[in-house]
C-alpha cells in the first residue's frame, strides 16, 4: 500500500490541507493526539484568531528581485526562518517519522528538532544527521542531567531545547474520548479504529512494530526505553519539581547552544537570559498544555524587550508565509511548526514533508516579495495594524 500518490499530494496547496487529508487516513485515536489539545481546546482557536488578527502595510515599488529567506540561528546559516518542531511519539503516527522529518528537513536546510519522547533512538537520528537539534525535559536530578546532557551532545547534537512547560501532563479530554493513552492500552475499540484505516495500520502500524519490535520512547532517563505499554512511561509527562535549579544544572553541563521552550512571560524570559540560555521558544505548546494560555503573539513583543542578545523564536498556530513573516516582524528570528509536518510525515513520509516545506517556502518569498523586503532582517521592520 503506497503513500499519498504524486498526483494528491499535488492537490495540497498549503499546509492547512495536510490536516484534512491526515483526518482520513489516521485512525480517529493517532489523529486526535496529534490535532488535539488541552481542556476546551480555546488556546488553539485563539492562536489562530490572534494571528489572523494582525494586519500587514506593505511598502511600494521596492527592488525586491533578489529576495532572500536565509537565517542564521546559533551559528547555522538556514534556508528559511522556519523549522520542525519536536513531537514526540511521532512515530505512532508515520513509521519512521523522525528519520522522514530530519531528511527532508537536511535536505531542505532547515532545523529539525528531535524529540526526547521520539521513538527513534537518539543515537539514530543524531549520528544519520550531525548538527541535528534535541529537545527535552529531565528527572530533576544532577547525576541523571549530567548523564542525558552527555548523551544528546555523544549523540551529536548541538543545540538543546529544555522543553519547560511540561511540568505535569495535561489535560486531553480527546485522547480519553478516543482511547489513546500513555501507556499505550489495546482495546476492542482501539482495535476497531485502527482496522478502519488499513494504509495507517500497514504502512505504520506493522511496519512499525516489524521494524523496532514494540515501540519504545528511545530517550527518557532514568527509565531506559520503556515500552509505549509500560507503567514507566508515567514518568515521562513531566517532573512536577524540576525548577530554575536544575535549568542552571543543565546550563552547566551543556556547553552548546541552549534554549529554553514555553516561554509566555517577559520575567521568565528575563530568568532565562540571566541563566546564561542561548535562545527561547515564545510558546504555548500548539495549545497542548494549559488551556486559556495567552498566545504566543500577544506577548512577543514585550518578551524581545527582555531578551538582550538571546535568539528568539516562536511557534503555536503558525501556517503560512504571513505568518512566519508576522512572527518575525514582531521580533522573531524564526518561527517552529508542529502538526502540519506531522500529517505530511503521515501521508507520505519524506516527499511530502519536502512538499510541505516547499509550500511555505514559496509562500514567504511571495509576501516578502508583495511586502517590499528583501530579507528576514529587513521583514522586523515591517510596520503592523
Ligand atoms: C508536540 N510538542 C512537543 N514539544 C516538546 O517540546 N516536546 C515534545 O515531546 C512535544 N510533543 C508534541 C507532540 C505532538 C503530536 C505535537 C503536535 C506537539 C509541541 C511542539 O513542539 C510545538 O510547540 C507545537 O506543536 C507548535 O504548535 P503547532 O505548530 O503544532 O500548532
Amino acid at each position: 500500500m503506497p503513500g499519498i500518490s504524486s498526483a494528491r499530494l499535488k492537490q495540497i496547496l498549503n499546509l492547512n490541507d495536510f490536516e484534512a487529508q491526515a483526518r482520513k487516513h489516521l485512525p480517529r485515536a493517532i489523529f486526535g493526539y496529534v490535532q488535539g489539545g488541552a481542556d476546551d481546546g480555546t488556546t488553539i482557536s485563539h492562536n489562530r484568531e490572534v494571528l489572523n488578527r494582525i494586519r500587514l502595510i506593505p511598502r511600494i515599488l521596492r527592488d525586491v528581485s533578489a529576495c532572500s529567506q536565509k537565517v542564521t540561528l546559533f551559528g547555522q546559516r538556514f534556508a528559511s526562518p522556519f523549522m520542525i518542531a519536536p513531537m514526540g511519539a511521532s512515530a505512532v503516527v508515520a513509521h519512521d517519522a523522525d528519520n522522514a522529518m530530519a531528511k527532508a528537513a537536511r535536505a531542505a536546510r532547515i532545523p529539525y528538532i528531535l524529540s526526547a519522547n521520539a521513538i527513534t533512538p537518539i543515537e539514530e537520528i543524531g549520528q544519520s544527521y550531525p548538527g541535528c537539534w534535541f529537545a527535552g525535559y529531565q528527572k530533576p536530578d544532577e547525576s541523571n542531567i549530567e548523564r542525558m546532557v552527555k548523551r544528546v551532545a555523544d549523540a551529536g547534537f548541538t543545540a538543546y531545547f529544555l522543553t519547560a512547560d511540561v511540568a505535569v501532563g495535561s489535560n486531553r479530554e480527546n485522547n480519553k474520548r478516543n482511547g489513546y493513552t500513555m501507556p499505550f492500552r489495546p482495546t476492542a475499540r482501539l482495535a476497531f479504529d485502527m482496522a478502519r484505516h488499513p494504509s495507517w495500520l500497514y504502512r505504520t502500524g506493522l511496519k512499525t512494530v516489524c521494524q523496532r519490535g514494540v515501540p519504545r520512547i528511545s530517550n527518557i532517563d532514568p527509565v531506559e526505553r520503556p515500552s509505549i505499554f509500560s507503567s514507566e512511561i508515567d514518568a515521562v509527562t513531566g517532573y512536577a519539581s524540576f525548577s530554575w535549579k536544575h535549568a542552571e544544572m543543565i546550563r552547566r553541563y551543556w556547553k552548546g547552544a541552549l534554549i529554553i521552550k514555553g516561554v509566555l512571560s517577559p520575567e521568565d524570559a528575563k530568568l532565562a537570559r540571566e541563566l546564561g540560555a542561548d535562545g527561547i521558544v515564545v510558546s504555548n505548546h500548539g495549545g497542548r498544555q494549559l488551556d486559556c494560555a495567552v498566545s504566543p503573539m500577544e506577548v512577543l513583543s514585550a518578551i524581545k524587550a527582555e531578551s538582550g542578545s538571546m535568539t528568539v523564536l516562536v511557534d503555536s498556530g503558525f501556517r503560512r508565509g504571513t505568518d512566519v513573516v508576522k512572527g518575525l516582524a514582531s521580533g522573531a528570528d524564526a518561527v517552529l511548526i508542529g502538526r502540519p509536518f506531522l500529517y505530511a510525515a503521515a501521508l507520505g513520509r519524506e516527499k511530502a514533508i519536502t512538499r510541505a516545506i516547499g509550500l511555505l517556502q514559496r509562500e514567504i518569498h511571495i509576501d516578502q516579495c508583495l511586502l517590499g523586503v528583501e530579507t528576514c532582517e529587513a521583514l522586523k521592520e515591517i510596520a503592523q495594524a
